[in-house]
This record gives structure tokens, sequence and C-alpha cells, in this order.
């Protein structure tokens, strides 16, 4: 009876220690994190500081990135940690970082980059486009957030019910594709329009010149051909004369 008791006070103190020293790691960042999120821009620098909590012992700290472990400086493990992302790229965007400890993986915290920046949507095109020919046009939207596209027609908005435009839109590039182009409906400056919570409006115009199929018929070759012809034609006539000629020195 004594002895079991001895045991139950044993079990009671090893889980009370257990639980006042249960480690814990922490990140901080700067900028500061946003409900598990940390906000920027290219060319940024984030800072993200891992320490651990509660810990009676040194506690040797490791980084992921997206899974991949990040190598780390002797001085930058134990209890603290530190690591930069400098500078922020888009491709840094929704990269996950997460800290844990070497002696228990299941002890970690984790944060995720928001890299927010505006679609550079491309330079304005001039384009010369075949009557009766197709013609697509397309922006580069890659964007963070992402941004909602809209397409023109001199600042109008387009009318899409109408067969000869298609659009698509993959999030990478949005296109408006144009069918049996014509000059009377389709000459002038088109436009893709696109509207970011992060920077607004932005757009890219197309100047769009509609050319008759007859111009593209190639007229050199053409003459030469015609002179050929006429060429042949007329020493075809003077070697008769010649012939002719002689017959009428024969007599
Ligand atoms: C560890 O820290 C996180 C964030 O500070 C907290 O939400 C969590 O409850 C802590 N866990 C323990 C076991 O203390
Ligand atoms: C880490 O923390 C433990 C416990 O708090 C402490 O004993 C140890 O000296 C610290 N080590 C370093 C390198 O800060
Ligand atoms: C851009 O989007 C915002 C919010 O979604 C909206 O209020 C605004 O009118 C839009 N601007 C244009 C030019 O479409």
């Amino acid at each position: 009876m004594r002895h079991s008791f001895r045991i139950q006070f044993i079990l009671l103190v090893l889980v009370c220690a257990c639980g006042v020293y249960s480690a814990n790691v922490t990140i901080q960042s700067n900028p500061p994190i946003n409900g598990g999120f940390v906000q920027t821009t290219p060319q940024q620098t984030v800072s993200l500081t891992c320490t651990v909590d509660n810990s009676a012992v040194a506690e040797e700290l490791q980084w992921f990135r997206n899974g991949q472990e990040v190598s780390l400086n002797d001085g930058n493990r134990l209890n603290t940690s530190h690591v930069c992302v400098e500078p922020v790229t888009r491709e840094d965007s929704g990269v996950i970082f997460t800290c844990q400890l070497r002696s228990d993986a299941s002890v970690k915290a984790s944060i995720q980059l928001e890299v927010q920046y505006p679609p550079t949507l491309g330079d304005d095109e001039e384009m010369w486009v075949e009557e009766k020919s197709d013609a697509v046009l397309s922006c580069d939207v890659r964007a963070y957030p992402p941004v909602s596209v809209v397409w023109k027609k001199e600042d109008e908005l387009l009318d899409l019910s109408t067969s000869t435009y298609r659009t698509s839109n993959n999030g990478i590039t949005a296109t408006l594709s144009i069918s049996n182009v014509k000059q009377d409906v389709h000459q002038g400056v088109f436009s893709c329009e696109a509207n970011s919570t992060f920077s607004g409006v932005t757009k890219k115009s197309f100047s769009i010149t509609v050319v008759d199929r007859k111009m593209k018929f190639p007229l050199g070759p053409a003459i030469a051909g015609v002179v050929v012809i006429l060429l042949t034609i007329l020493l075809a006539t003077i070697s008769r004369w010649e012939k002719i000629m002689k017959c009428f020195k024969k007599d």
C-alpha cells in the first residue's frame, strides 16, 4: 500500500515536470505576422526569428522553406534562430517557413509569405491583321492578389456575347481571340484592363489596322512573270519573222 502510493507520487511529479517544461517554438517577423501571413512586396526584406519557450535545456532549432531544410550557421541554432529573405521576389509568394525542434519535430511553428505585386500586362502593341483572318491579343496578368480583367474597344466594354470574340484567363495570360476580322468592325484600339485591390487599374493597348487580303498578293513576282511571257512571245515573233524573211529571199 505504502509502496504503491510512492510510485503514484513519483508519476505525479514526472507529469507536472513534463507539463511545466513542455517546450514550444514561436516565430516573430519583421514585417509582423498577420493571421499566419507575412505581407510584403518585391525588393523588400523579411526577417524571421524563431525562439524556444519553456525549455529546461538548450534546444537546437531547424528551419524549413517549403519543406526543404535551410542551412544555418553554428551560432544560429540554439534557443533562438534567425532567417532572412532578401530581396523578396515574386517567386517567394506563398512560400511557407517552418521552425521546429531538432529533438521533436512535432514542436513547430509556420508562417506563409504573401508577396503583393501588380500585373505587368506588357508593352502596347501595333498589329496589322488581314481581313477575314483571326487575331489573338494577350496580356500578362500574373499578380498578387489576383486581378480581374476586362476587354475594351475605344474604352467601351466589349460585347462578348457576339460570336466573333472569345476570352480566356488562366491567371498568367489573358487572351482575346477575334475570329473573321472585318475592317469596319475591328479596326481601332483594343485594350485589356486589369483591376487590382493592391495597385488599382492598369491597361495595355492594341492598335489594330485591318489590311486588305489583296495587299498580300506578291506583286513583284507577278510582274516578273508577265514580263517573261511578253519577252517569250516577242522573241518567238522575231524568229518567225526571220523565217518569213528567209522565205521572201528564196523567192
Ligand atoms: C505554443 O505557442 C503557440 C503560439 O504562441 C500557442 O498557440 C500554443 O498554444 C503553444 N503551445 C503550447 C503547448 O504551449
Ligand atoms: C538555452 O536555454 C536554456 C534553457 O532556458 C539555457 O539553459 C541555455 O543556456 C540556453 N542556451 C543558449 C545558447 O542560449
Ligand atoms: C476596381 O475594383 C474595385 C473593387 O473591386 C471597384 O470598386 C472599382 O470600381 C473597380 N474599378 C474599375 C475601374 O473597374
